[in-house]
This record gives structure tokens, sequence and C-alpha cells, in this order.
């Protein structure tokens, strides 16, 4: 691990004026004595980052947090109000979509554009160009004018060109989001391939759920400011808090032991979250010390107590491996079932039967959730982010996270 900072910014700020309506600011143009009535927004406001070679970082926040911004500062298309930018290596980037290509010109014209602008010279292009048109597979559309592509077409080509340039700064605004999942998978190997060789990642997406996969760090912004940073898995559990916007209740659950005296789990979450109008408060299962036999079946037993009542409730489950891969998530809501209210001072059992937990021997964790939902507001009630740990035995000695049973027959000298 190298610690070389390739990327050093410090107390960044932008600002933008803003205007009440376009006469103003066609006043604002004509007269100076205007100038105070018009407001300054900040789309970044004092962020302080270093990035060491080779780290892969991802970026997450709400729409106008200033993602795009603060990476077209690092990127060096946007200049800070103030604050100072270093950023050491050769920078590629895919911005906002096409970034960099002009619509009128063909693919294979705007492959020896764009590599020009990352400062490859004509014939280190031409080297190349068979490679990046390739790994693009877009054909003979190469010879097209880039105006009459797709989406994804686009996206293909400049990431194929970005990739190419041997980037030590490899920056990506969300345009991997457009290609189709084949694509995606090839462009997280490439990725992957660069980093080994000590390319730098900053990657900004709306997918929170597969970020842990990708880097291993993030930030998040919120209203231009850097509330967070570490590890992924954090940064998207303080980004739901954030965008709920509901305090974390520390408050430890009472004893229930006398409830289930038996197989009752120790309930240790990472994260706990909600209104806490109603609580889960103890989870049981079929097995001992939470382990479960691989292919047989898990069943669950939790006891909810409300202390308000809860209408519109929707109870979800997640099952994670330990390194956070989703393994299953699926809640009432989305499966179409509709749920009693809780009323308030009541207690209730909840029972979940998986027929066939048919997962590979190692270490779970289940993440339970009520929550209600009201029109198209989702109001967490009791999220419990990882708070029971299972572990999953087998007989047999498959790898993998699930166990997809295969029957293999071999028939010798078959006719094709
Ligand atoms: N040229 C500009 N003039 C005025 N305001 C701007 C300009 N560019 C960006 N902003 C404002 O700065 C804020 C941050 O924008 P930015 O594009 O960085 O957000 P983002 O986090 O990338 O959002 P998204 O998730 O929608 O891509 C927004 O409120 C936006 O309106
Ligand atoms: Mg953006």
């Amino acid at each position: 691990m190298s610690y070389e900072v390739v990327i050093d910014i410090h107390d960044v700020s932008k600002t933008y004026r803003y205007f009440n309506t376009p006469a103003e600011r066609l006043k604002q143009l004509l007269f100076k004595r205007n100038r105070e009535k018009n407001g300054y927004f900040s789309a970044l406001s004092k962020v302080s980052l270093k990035v060491s070679k080779g780290e892969k970082v991802g970026i997450i926040g709400r729409n106008g947090s200033g993602k795009s911004t603060l990476l077209q500062i690092i990127a060096g298309i946007l200049t800070p109000s103030s604050g100072n930018v270093h950023v050491k290596g050769r920078v590629a980037a895919l911005l906002e979509l096409g970034s960099g290509f002009n619509p009128e010109f063909t693919g294979k014209e705007n492959v020896f554009l764009n590599g020009a602008i990352f400062g490859l010279t004509h014939e280190q292009i031409e080297e190349k160009f068979d490679e990046i048109v390739n790994f693009s597979e877009i054909g003979d559309f190469i010879n097209q004018p880039v105006k009459t592509y797709s989406s994804g077409m686009f996206v293909r080509l400049a990431f194929s060109v970005a990739v190419h340039v041997n980037p030590e700064i490899l920056i990506v605004d969300e345009a991997l989001a457009v290609g189709d999942v084949f694509f995606q998978r090839k462009c997280f190997s490439k990725i992957d391939e660069l980093n080994r060789d000590g390319c730098t990642l900053i990657y900004v997406t709306h997918e929170l759920a597969n970020l842990k996969q990708v880097v291993n760090r993030a930030i998040l912004l919120d209203k231009g400011e850097l509330k967070f940073d570490g590890s992924p898995v954090d940064a998207v559990n303080k980004f739901y808090k954030n965008v709920y916007g509901i305090p974390l209740h520390e408050k430890k659950l009472d004893d229930v032991s006398d409830v289930y005296p038996s197989n009752s789990l120790h309930l240790k979450d990472r994260e706990r979250y909600g209104t806490q109008f109603a609580q889960i408060e103890s989870v049981i299962i079929n097995g001992a010390d939470g382990t479960v036999w691989s292919g047989k079946s898990l069943k669950l037993k939790l006891l909810i107590r409300a202390k308000d009542n809860v209408d519109f409730l929707v109870f979800g489950i997640r099952v994670k491996t330990k390194t956070g891969i989703d393994v299953f998530a699926s809640n009432t809501r989305d499966e179409g079932i509709i749920l009693d209210d809780l009323v308030a001072d009541s207690s209730y059992e909840f029972q979940l039967e998986f027929e066939n937990f048919n997962l590979i021997a190692g270490e779970y964790f289940l993440s339970l959730a009520l929550g209600s939902q009201q029109g198209d507001n989702y109001i967490p009630v009791d999220h419990r982010i990882d708070a029971v740990n299972l572990k999953v035995l087998q007989a047999e000695k498959s790898t993998g996270i699930t166990n997809l049973q295969p029957k293999i027959s071999i028939t010798k000298g078959a006719s094709i």
C-alpha cells in the first residue's frame, strides 16, 4: 500500500451567484447597484480531502449535493472559488455524458480528439485505436457521427478511451449507469485491472447497494458539505439517515429474556434508527446459538412491541454476507402484502420462514426493518442493521454464496 497523496484538496468552496428572476440577472449586468439584492449559493463549502495513490473512493449524496462539482474541480475543468487543489498524475475523467465528444464528428474522430485531450500523441492513439474500438464493441458505428449513437454506445466509447490512455486517476461520474449490465461488468473488471496497477478511482454513484463492492472508501456530501469520510457501508447508512432526517435512537432494549427464554438471539446491531414508535425487541430462530443448516428451513420469530400506533406498516428483511454482499432483500410492501396496523401499548409476534435457506457455510447478517409507508414517503420506524448474526453449516464443500445444486451427468461419445 502506497501512501503517496495524489489528490489533496484543502478548504475548497465553489460559490455561484443566483438571481431571483431573469430580469434581475439582466439588471445586475447593467446596474452595479442591484448586485447586493441577489444571493450566493454554495455548491461546495470548505471541503478538504486527501486521496492516496491506488485508493478507490466513492462520492455519494443527494441530487445537487455537489458531487459533480467536486469531480469537475478534481478533473481541473472547474476552478474553485476558494481553497487549494493539488492533483498529481494523468487524469481521465468520464463526467456528464459524453463531455469532450463532438456530436458532429465520427466515433473515430472523437477517439483521436479525446485521446489528444488526455495528452496522447496521434501515434499513441493510432497504436491503441483497435483496442479502444474492440473494448467498446460498437463495431462499424465507429465511422458514424456520434450524434447517431445511443446513450449506451456513447458511454462505451467514452469509457473505452478513458481507460486506454493509461490514467493514473480515473474519475467516473454516474456514466456507467447508462451501459447495459454486461458492459458494466466489463467496466468494473477493467477498473479493477487499472487499480491493481496503482490507478486511483473517484466514483460518483447513486447505486448504493453495490458501493462497497466497487470502492473501499466513501465520502458523503450534503448541501455542498463533506459530512462523512470513511467506510462505504457507514457512508451509505449515514446517507439514509440524512435523507430521512431521523436521528439515531441509542436507547438499548429492555431485557426480554423472560418472554423468549430459549434460542433467543443476541441482537447486536451495527446501526439502529427510526422513530421507534414500535421496536423489534427480540428474535428467536429454530437453531441453537444462531446456527442453521444449509438447505434446511430457517424459521424466525420476532417480538415487536408498539409504543405508539403505526399504520401502513412495512416489514423488511435483508440477508448479507460478512463482506457486505446482499444475498437477499425484500419487504412486505414490494411483495404486495398488507399488514395490520400496530396499536399503541401492544406486543406482536411476527413469524417468518425460509423453506430452503440454501446458503453456503459461513457467517451471514440479517437486517430487520419496520417502517411506515405514508403515500410516497417511507418513514423508518425501527431499522436494525446487521442485527442478527447467523452461522450457516453445511456438509458439502461447495464455495460461493448459495448452493445452486447442479446435477451433472457425463455421456461418452455423444454426437452433436
Ligand atoms: N454553473 C452553475 N451555476 C449555478 N449553480 C450551479 C452550477 N453548477 C452547479 N450548480 C449548483 O450546484 C449544486 C451542486 O450541483 P452538482 O451538479 O455538483 O450536484 P450533484 O451532487 O452532482 O447532483 P446530481 O446527483 O443530481 O448529479 C446544485 O444545486 C446546482 O444547481
Ligand atoms: Mg452530478
